[in-house]
C-alpha cells in the first residue's frame, strides 16, 4: 500500500515539474522570511533528520560533556568510555536547565534540588527520596533525561531527535561515511574553533556553497587565487539540467570542487601528507553541514548551520588536520591559529552576501532570476518543499 502512494506522489510530483516548466527561482522569497515556513523546518528536518552535532575532539576523555544546540533546544553529549549519549539538558524534575555551563566533565547533578543521572540518562539519585518525594511509579519512570539517538563515524557525531530516526544510510551515502572514516583515521585530536551569529537564513548559505560560478568573483582577492574553479564554466549537458526527483541521499555531496593554482599552494603542503588527491573539495551534508578541504586533506573547516529565527543564524566553525610528518605541539597551535585567521575572510565574503540579499528579501517584491547551472540547488530545494510539505 505504502509502495502504491509513494509510485502515485512520485507521479503526482514528475507532472508537476513538467508543468512548472524551467525554474526561475530555486525558492520563492517567502521561504527564506517566513515564520510558518520555519516552524516547518523545525518539525520537519531539524527534529526529524541525523544532524552533525560535534566533534569526538571536543570530548577528549570519558566523562567529559558538552552543550550543543538544535534550534533553541540544548543538547548535552556526553562521553562515557567509548560510547557517547545525547540528551535534552533539561531536569526532569522542575524542567531546571540541567547544565549552563558549554562544557565540563564530572556527575551530572542539577544545582536546584541535586537530582543527578547516569551518562545514558538514567536516574541515579533523589537525596531524600523516602522523606520528602513520595513519588509514584509513573513519576519515577518520568524521572531521567530525555535521550536521543547519537551516531559516531570516525570523529564525527550526529544527533536524530526523532525517536524513530531514519537509518543514517537513508541520508548520507556509502562514499560520504567512508570518506568521514577514512579521513578521521589520519586527524590529530587538535581543534580549533570559533562561533558567530549572523543575519541570514540558513538555506541561504548553502545555496551560496552550491552555486559554482561565484567563487571565481566574489572570492576573486582570496580563494580564488589560491584555487582555480575554472573547471566550473563547463558547458552544461542538456542532461545536467534536467530537473529530476532526487532522494534525500543525493542532497549530500562530495565534490572536488577546485584544482590549486600551482605558484600558491598553501602552507601546510610540505608538513603534512595529503589524505586525498591535491585539489579543492567539499562535503555538503543536508541539511546543515558543510566541510572543506583546501589542501587534498591536510586541514579541513567546518561550518554548521544552526537557524535560530528566518533571518538568523548561528554558525559553529571548526577547523581540523591531518597529522603531520613531524609531531611539535607548539606548531600545531600555531596552524590552527594561522588557518582560523586564513578562513575568516573568505567566510567573510560569503556571509556578507547573504546577509545583503536577507536584507533585500525583505523589502522587495522580486523573485529570483537564476539559471540552468544551479540545476542541483533547484532539485534540491524541490526535495526540501517535499520534505517540508509546502
Ligand atoms: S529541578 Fe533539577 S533537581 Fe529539581
Ligand atoms: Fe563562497
Amino acid at each position: 500500500m505504502n509502495k502504491v502512494l509513494s509510485l502515485i506522489r512520485s507521479a503526482v510530483n514528475s507532472i508537476r515539474l513538467l508543468l512548472d516548466g524551467p525554474r526561475e527561482s530555486i525558492l520563492p522569497r517567502k521561504f527564506y522570511i517566513d515564520d510558518s515556513i520555519f516552524e516547518l523546518e523545525k518539525k520537519r528536518i531539524f527534529n526529524k533528520l541525523w544532524l552533525f552535532i560535534g566533534l569526538t575532539n571536543e570530548l577528549p576523555v570519558s566523562g567529559c560533556w558538552i552543550i550543543k544546540k538544535v534550534i533553541h533546544k540544548e543538547i548535552l553529549i556526553i562521553r562515557d568510555g567509548d560510547t557517547y549519549h545525547a540528551h535534552e539538558n533539561v531536569c526532569p524534575h522542575k524542567n531546571m536547565r540541567l547544565r549552563s555551563e558549554k562544557s565540563g566533565k564530572g556527575p551530572l547533578v542539577c544545582r536546584y534540588h541535586a537530582w543527578s543521572f547516569k551518562p545514558d540518562g538514567s536516574l541515579a539519585k533523589i537525596p531524600d527520596f523516602d522523606k520528602s518525594y513520595m513519588l509514584t511509579d509513573r513519576q519515577l519512570e518520568r524521572a531521567c533525561l530525555t535521550s536521543f539517538h547519537i551516531k559516531k563515524i570516525g570523529n564525527f557525531l550526529f544527533v536524530c531527535m526523532d525517536p524513530k530516526p531514519i537509518s543514517i544510510e537513508t541520508q548520507f551515502d556509502a562514499k560520504i561515511i567512508r570518506s568521514l572514516k577514512l579521513l578521521s583515521h589520519r586527524l590529530t585530536p587538535e581543534f580549533g574553533c570559533f562561533f558567530e551569529t549572523r543575519g541570514f537564513n540558513w538555506k541561504l548559505n548553502f545555496e551560496n556553497l552550491r552555486d559554482a560560478l561565484h567563487p571565481a568573483v566574489l572570492h576573486a582577492s582570496t580563494l580564488a587565487k589560491e584555487v582555480d574553479f575554472s573547471a566550473q564554466y563547463v558547458q552544461l549537458k542538456p542532461l545536467q539540467q534536467a530537473l529530476r526527483r532526487l532522494d534525500l541521499v543525493e542532497a549530500s555531496s562530495l565534490s572536488k570542487d577546485g584544482e590549486h593554482k600551482t605558484e600558491k599552494r598553501g602552507h601546510l603542503i610540505n608538513l603534512i601528507d595529503p589524505s586525498f588527491g591535491e585539489g579543492y573539495y567539499n562535503w555538503l551534508l543536508f541539511p546543515n553541514f558543510h566541510m572543506a578541504t583546501p589542501d587534498g586533506g591536510r586541514s579541513y573547516s567546518i561550518e554548521v548551520h544552526n537557524p535560530l529565527s528566518p533571518s538568523q543564524t548561528e554558525v559553529s566553525h571548526f577547523v581540523i588536520f591531518s597529522k603531520p610528518n613531524n609531531l611539535d605541539d607548539v606548531f600545531l597551535d600555531e596552524i590552527v591559529e594561522h588557518r582560523l585567521r586564513g578562513l575568516r575572510p573568505v567566510m567573510g565574503e560569503d556571509y556578507e552576501a547573504c546577509e545583503e540579499i536577507q536584507v533585500a528579501l525583505q523589502h522587495t517584491n522580486r523573485e529570483q532570476n537564476i539559471g540552468a547551472y544551479e540545476h542541483y540547488n533547484i532539485n534540491i530545494a524541490t526535495m526540501y518543499r517535499r520534505l517540508i510539505g509546502r
